[in-house]
């Protein structure tokens, strides 16, 4: 899962590239590079590492040329070093790739054996050499040679081909990996998304699965999957060609985990009218009243967030919710309800697994609906319902205010179903309403805590195990906990419903093994400080974090951290930020790389 970006130009296309690739380092930053067309040849600039090495490489080492492409790299095949990075070459074609090319051992082989010469570990490298046996040997246009290197290829991607000797030409396909052809005046670009080519034009044309494009300065033409002419229609992209900045904070997470109690105001916003306190008419196709049962799913921390909602749509609406991780959706042989309906959930819009069990849900006669944060993305697109959040831009790899916000879409889903399948009075959705409405100033609440958070968790950052429990609505907030503190503070956590800890995990527990206990005054607090207390008895070191009232009525604990008292089901909303902030501030004490931390990507595109 990488980000390409290709330019024909007025002028020099390297330091343009660069610019766009920064807008693309959230889909990977193991390595980036340049390719171009200079004096009819390809010139190449590759560097491991993150795209500010290819930047030093560039300024010692600049490239000319007004046609070129650019790439930035999440490993896939061939480890994260110079040679494996992109734009892969021949002496007649350079490549970028998004995605994996599931045959390409088969291909390399055959090239191989026919004495082309490889120089990576890669399978996007077969492209190039494809495309260069078609023109070598078979005497092939450069359009021919990408075509028939189409039809050989499988998998998922999105690639972008220059070649040697044609200064006015990007070849450029998408097969379940996202491409968009910007057009400018004199000057065309394509990028993985709007985002990149915002500082270029807002002028957008996404490819559909299975097109490819030939794209010259004077326009472009697209051809569908069967290779006949087709029509794509261009629309004015509303992404902002202001690069997001930090705004003072050390990290784009920092920013983002402060950011909250305003951007869930404005998603809040979006489905809550606040002056009725009441939903507004935020237009869901689903007829609620007909559904059996909902299917929902997602990735990661979106999944989390759609964990929560089941509690929602069962308690509010009596509407049983069938939720899975997306990634094991896809290949599941579902038993599919006719008619029924089914939400995704995804920041991006993009991740691939997401996207394919959108599709598989489609495929079955689901009616779609998707909470995504980017509004042009894939999944936005082929959703029936778009329940999009106001998030804003979320840079740091660590998903945090994309969390709350998709919380608040879901939680305005659950309550209209409940009102449509008569399970809510107009009292109780008015409660409800106040209640949501009441978030964003409990979160900022919930954000004073930063100092007393930041101390408890330089102690935190030196443990190597770390579990996190929680009940009900707060079971979700315990795995969410430790998938954050994990992926950027790089210690081992866990997250386990609290009565799980009996059953196996209790084993693990001793005065080197903090548990992180996520009790608000609830229905279940008194089970969850029961479970506290098994593991004080074992010599544990407890965490609790509660409310004023919960940590009085605990008893003696390792440390604690208030929150806001909260309506009882809508506290995940207000938990999430302590436990984003123990992981951030774990983080930051061991000096990892919080926004962008090893081996993730912030849009997986590939499976
Ligand atoms: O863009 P999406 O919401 O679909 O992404 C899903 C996950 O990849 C994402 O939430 C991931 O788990 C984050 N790194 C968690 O912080």
């Amino acid at each position: 899962m990488c980000g390409i970006v290709g330019i024909l130009g007025k002028d020099d296309v390297a330091a343009p590239i660069v610019e766009a690739l920064r807008r693309l380092e959230y889909r990977g930053y193991d390595s980036a590079g340049v390719a171009t067309i200079d004096k009819g040849e390809i010139a190449r600039r590759r560097a491991a590492g993150k795209l500010n090495v290819l930047r030093e490489k560039l300024a010692r080492e600049p490239l000319a040329g007004r046609a070129g492409l650019g790439h930035t790299r999440w490993a896939t095949h061939g480890a994260p070093i110079d040679e494996n990075a992109h734009p892969h070459a021949t002496d007649r074609v350079s490549i970028v790739h998004n995605g994996i090319i599931e045959n390409f051992r088969e291909l390399r082989d055959k090239l191989a054996a026919k004495g082309r010469n490889f120089q990576s570990a890669t399978d996007s490298e077969v492209i190039a050499q494809l495309i260069t046996a078609y023109i070598d040997e078979e005497g092939a246009s450069p359009i021919d040679a990408f075509r028939r290197m189409l039809s050989r290829i499988r998998g998922a991607f999105a690639i972008a081909a220059i070649f040697a000797g044609e200064d006015d030409l990007i070849l450029a396909a998408r097969q379940g990996s996202p491409l968009a052809i910007g057009r400018g005046d004199g000057e065309m670009f394509i990028g993985s998304d709007a985002f990149a080519l915002a500082p270029f034009t807002n002028r957008v044309t996404y490819l559909d699965e299975g097109d490819h494009a030939v794209v010259t300065r004077q326009g472009f033409e697209v051809f569908d999957s069967g290779g006949a002419p087709a029509q794509r229609r261009e629309i004015v992209s509303s992404v902002s060609d202001a690069m997001v900045d930090k705004d003072g904070h050390r990290h784009f997470m920092a920013k983002e985990i402060h950011e909250q109690p305003e951007v869930v105001g404005h998603t809040l916003a979006r489905f809550v009218d606040p002056t009725a306190a009441a939903l507004r008419d935020f237009g869901a196709g689903f007829d609620f009243r007909k559904l059996d049962r909902l299917i929902v799913s997602a990735c990661g921390t979106a999944y989390y967030a759609g964990l929560i909602a089941k509690y929602w749509f069962e308690t509010w609406a009596r509407l049983p919710v069938e939720i899975d991780i997306a990634s094991e959706l896809r290949y599941r042989d579902i038993p599919y309800p006719k008619k029924g309906g089914a939400v995704f959930v995804s920041q991006s819009g993009e991740t691939a697994d997401t996207l394919a069990a959108l599709r598989e849900a489609k495929a079955h006669g689901q009616r779609i609906g998707a909470v995504v944060n980017v509004a042009e993305s894939s999944i936005a697109r082929e959703a029936d319902d778009i329940f999009q959040i106001n998030a804003g831009p979320e840079i740091g790899v660590a998903s945090t205010k994309a969390f709350t916000c998709q919380l608040v879409a879901l939680a305005s889903l659950a309550i209209k179903a409940g009102a449509e399948r008569g399970v809510l009075s107009k009292d109780d959705q008015t409660a409800l309403v106040a209640a949501l409405l009441e978030t964003p100033r409990l979160i900022a609440e919930a954000l004073q805590q930063e100092k007393a958070i930041e101390k408890i968790a330089a102690d935190l950052s030196k443990a190597r195990d770390i579990l996190y429990i929680g009940r009900g609505v707060s079971f979700p907030i315990a795995l969410e906990g430790a998938l954050k503190l994990k992926e950027i503070s790089y210690i081992h956590a866990e997250g386990y419903a609290a009565g799980e800890l009996k059953h196996g995990p209790i084993a693990l527990i001793d005065e080197h093994v903090p548990v992180v206990v996520v009790a608000p005054s609830d229905r279940h607090y008194e089970k969850t400080i029961s479970n506290m207390h098994e593991i004080i008895a074992r010599g544990g070191r407890p965490l609790l974090i509660s409310d004023k009232r919960g940590i009085k009525e605990a008893g003696d604990v390792w440390a604690a951290i208030e929150a806001p008292e909260t309506h009882p089901l809508l506290s995940p909303l207000v938990y999430a930020v302590p436990v984003q902030l123990l992981a951030y501030f774990a983080a930051t004490a061991k000096g990892t790389d919080v926004d962008q931390p090893r081996n993730l990507a912030k849009s997986v595109t590939v499976e």
